[in-house]
């Protein structure tokens, strides 16, 4: 059982790194696999909607999003966890996500997904519902704490001192560790739910 985790963070030991190394105590403890992926001091440009991905089921640019791709397609978790620029994620992060989740055709059903978001001050829960929506269009359960996963700090590592945000990561970590292996058990004994051929109508008459 493996965890994939983003670090949407230009700074690989800053506040957003603190949250995931929270998180991952937990699953190691939990005799679950763990990857961190730096992926917010990476030079990854956005999506040019040029579709060949449709035909190759990879990127045509080829960088860390084909990279992290076999990674994905063999995690049973993703976390994505960003640092709040705007109120939103940090842009390197969203073309890292656009590519790779609509590059990749494999299927993500039943992977369970967990967002992070973390800030001074504001804009966690706006980052929270933006990093969300790529799990809920994918079929992918999302794994929930007691707050809304988001731990507070400004300068690197003061997010050391988010008592009640670190605990949210580790709670975080104990329910999706939960989710995980429950629904490894539950596809062992009932399988994945049964697929529709997708129709798309695109809003067109
Ligand atoms: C361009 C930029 C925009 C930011 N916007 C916000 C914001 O909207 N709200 C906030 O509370 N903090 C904001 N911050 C502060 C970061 O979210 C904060 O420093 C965070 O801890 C950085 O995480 P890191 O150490 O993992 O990089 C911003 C920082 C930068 C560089």
């Amino acid at each position: 059982m493996k965890v994939l985790m983003l670090n949407g963070s230009p700074h690989a030991n800053g506040n957003t790194a603190l949250a995931l190394v929270e998180m991952e105590k937990i699953f190691r403890a939990e005799g679950i696999e763990t990857q961190i992926l730096q992926v917010g001091n990476q030079d990854i440009r956005g999506c040019m909607a040029c579709y060949a991905c449709l035909q190759t089921g990879k990127c045509v640019f080829d960088d860390l999003v084909n990279e992290a791709a076999s990674a994905f397609a063999s995690c049973d978790g993703l976390v994505a966890a960003s640092p709040v620029y705007y109120a939103s994620a940090n842009a390197t992060l969203i073309a890292f996500l656009d590519r790779l989740f609509y590059s990749t055709r494999f299927d993500k059903t039943m992977k369970v997904g967990a967002a992070v978001a973390v800030a001074r001050r504001g804009g966690l829960s706006a980052t929270f519902d933006e990093l969300n929506k790529y799990f809920t269009i994918s079929g992918m359960p999302v794994a929930s704490s007691q707050y809304w996963n988001s731990v507070h700090g400004m300068n690197p590592g003061e997010a050391a001192g988010d008592a009640e945000g670190l605990q949210t990561m580790r709670v975080l970590a104990r329910n999706m560790s939960f989710l995980m292996k429950s629904i490894a058990l539950g596809k062992e004994a009932y399988g994945l739910p049964e697929k529709e051929q997708k129709t798309g109508t695109n809003f067109i008459r």
